[in-house]
């Protein structure tokens, strides 16, 4: 691919793809459940903040080494250090990222194939009516041959487009799918309105409330803003990598970033009124909210909204394929070092890795409910205090099995350590001309204009020691005796 490089065939599509990539499972399952964990209002706060002043100059500074090298990671950092200070480290950063896109895509395989159960279930609750409570969240995650199916049948799914490549099949279909997305997201803010617990959701998502644990509450909230904007493992460099030179990182980041979070915002606005305006639905729910996406937006759909027979099945085949344009893109990062690197075909780059990275979803996929050792795995064991404890909670929030291990440790670990790496790298070793210049951020004489230093300050000195503060804080805090 990269003798022969496919280019996004208009800035359009590189938004859209790259919007594609960063709208997933992180805004519509995720972020609601976490921030509904995390008790609202003040981890939103800090979560905005995250992305604000550390998510957009990543996002910048990754498109920037992706447009200007024209690579994947790992050699679009070898290529962008070449005679630089450090240039063999850079590298690792990206194999780094390539270690994170195996973790992250087995567990979120797992989850995209619920899209696919609850596609199956509208379609049949709009045929001959809806029954509350006729999915059992538990007994659902915890059956075992499901749940392998579903996320074989997803994984399948990803690695048959990716073997088709970029422009041709990612970018046409983002382009009619997100703004299908959105539309629908908007009709249910509207319909949410309509319900009594409106006004508590808005204030439950905008009352900065204290979090109920402030330190991992910010490391969720960093790590959270690097996940759902795809940061921090290379997926926007490799996708800078086919962006046209003329068009405006500045303003395609912009645009990404207002998106992921005005649709994270609409689904929890969504979620979290259903939830006030039927207490029942929490107390079905109970500890398990990471089903909220699966189980209780039904409710709203069969029982509260017009028409919502018809939007429902439609709304999780977008589900479906909001996560489907996000495993792609993870799998793609995996891929293209092989191509780049290895020499290896398309195809078996992508049968070879997603062969791989299935193996590991087997272990989450059964890590809910259907293998109890799965479902209790704590990587430094079980113990409750001491040293192996301290572990446990410094590195996984204490968070048992398989899956969420996989999933805390890629989103809080891996995400911000390559994010702090990359923004390092373009504020202090990459020369500043070019990279104003990548930015269309030069004065007359050619000289980095004001706009980019402010950019630069960001990339310095704002970025890396919010990264390092919450990181070093998580540390720290954490008794190691
Ligand atoms: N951003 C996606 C989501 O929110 C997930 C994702 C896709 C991702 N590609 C990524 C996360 C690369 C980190 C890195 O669902």
């Amino acid at each position: 691919m990269s003798n022969q490089r496919d280019q996004w065939s208009s800035s359009l599509g590189f938004v859209l793809a790259a919007a594609g990539s960063a709208v997933g499972l992180g805004n519509l399952w995720k972020f609601p459940y976490i921030t509904w964990d995390n008790q609202g209002g003040g981890f939103v706060l800090v979560y905005l903040a995250c992305i604000l002043l550390v998510g957009m100059p990543v996002m910048m500074a990754e498109i920037i080494i992706g447009r200007h090298t024209q690579e994947s990671p790992v050699p679009a950092f070898e290529k962008a250090a070449k005679n630089l200070p450090l240039e063999k480290f850079w590298p690792i950063v990206g194999w780094l990222g390539v270690i994170a896109g195996l973790v992250i895509l087995s567990f979120y395989a797992v989850v995209a194939g619920w899209s696919i159960s609850s596609f199956y279930y509208c379609i049949k609750w709009s045929t001959s009516g809806y029954v509350t409570g006729d999915v059992k969240f538990g007994e659902f995650v915890g059956n075992a041959p499901l749940q392998l199916g579903l996320t074989l049948a997803f994984s399948l799914l990803t690695a048959f487009i990716v073997t088709r490549g970029i422009a041709g099949g990612i970018e046409k279909a983002t382009k009619v799918l997100m703004p299908v997305l959105l539309s629908i997201l908007v009709l249910l803010t509207l319909n949410s309105f309509t319900l009594d617990g409106a006004g508590q959701a808005l204030a439950f998502i905008f009352t900065p409330s204290p979090m109920k644990d402030g330190e991992h509450g910010f490391l969720e909230a960093l790590g959270h803003a690097f996940f759902t904007l795809s940061l921090g493992m290379g997926a926007m460099i490799t996708y800078g990598s086919y962006m046209g030179k003329k068009e405006s990182i500045l303003k395609a980041s912009a645009a990404i970033v207002l998106l992921d979070t005005l649709i994270a915002l609409m689904a929890s606005f969504i979620m979290f009124t259903i939830l006030f305006s039927f207490p029942s639905v929490v107390e079905k729910m109970g500890k398990s909210t990471a089903g909220m996406l699966f189980v209780t937006l039904p409710e709203m759909f069969y029982t509260e909204m017009p028409f919502g027979s018809i939007i429902a099945p439609i709304f999780y085949i977008l589900v479906g394929f909001a996560a489907l344009s996000s495993t792609i893109s993870l799998l793609e990062v995996v891929v293209s070092l092989f191509v780049d690197k290895l020499k290896w075909s398309r195809i078996k780059a992508t049968a070879v890795s997603s062969g791989v990275i299935f193996a590991f979803s087997v272990l989450c996929a059964l890590s809910n409910g259907a293998s109890a050792w799965l479902s209790n795995f704590k990587l430094f064991g079980n113990a409750d205090s001491g040293l192996m404890y301290s572990l446990n909670k410094t590195f996984f929030a204490n968070k048992a099995g398989f899956m969420n291990a996989f999933d805390h440790l890629s989103a809080n670990w891996l995400l911000p350590v390559g994010g702090f790496f990359i923004t390092l790298f373009v504020g202090w070793v990459f020369p500043a001309k070019v990279a104003a210049d990548e930015l269309g951020m030069l004065d007359e004489q050619g000289n980095p204009n004001k706009l980019f230093k402010t950019v630069q300050f960001l990339l310095r000195f704002i970025a890396p020691v919010a990264i390092g503060y919450i990181i070093a804080k998580v540390m720290l805090g954490t008794d190691f005796a």
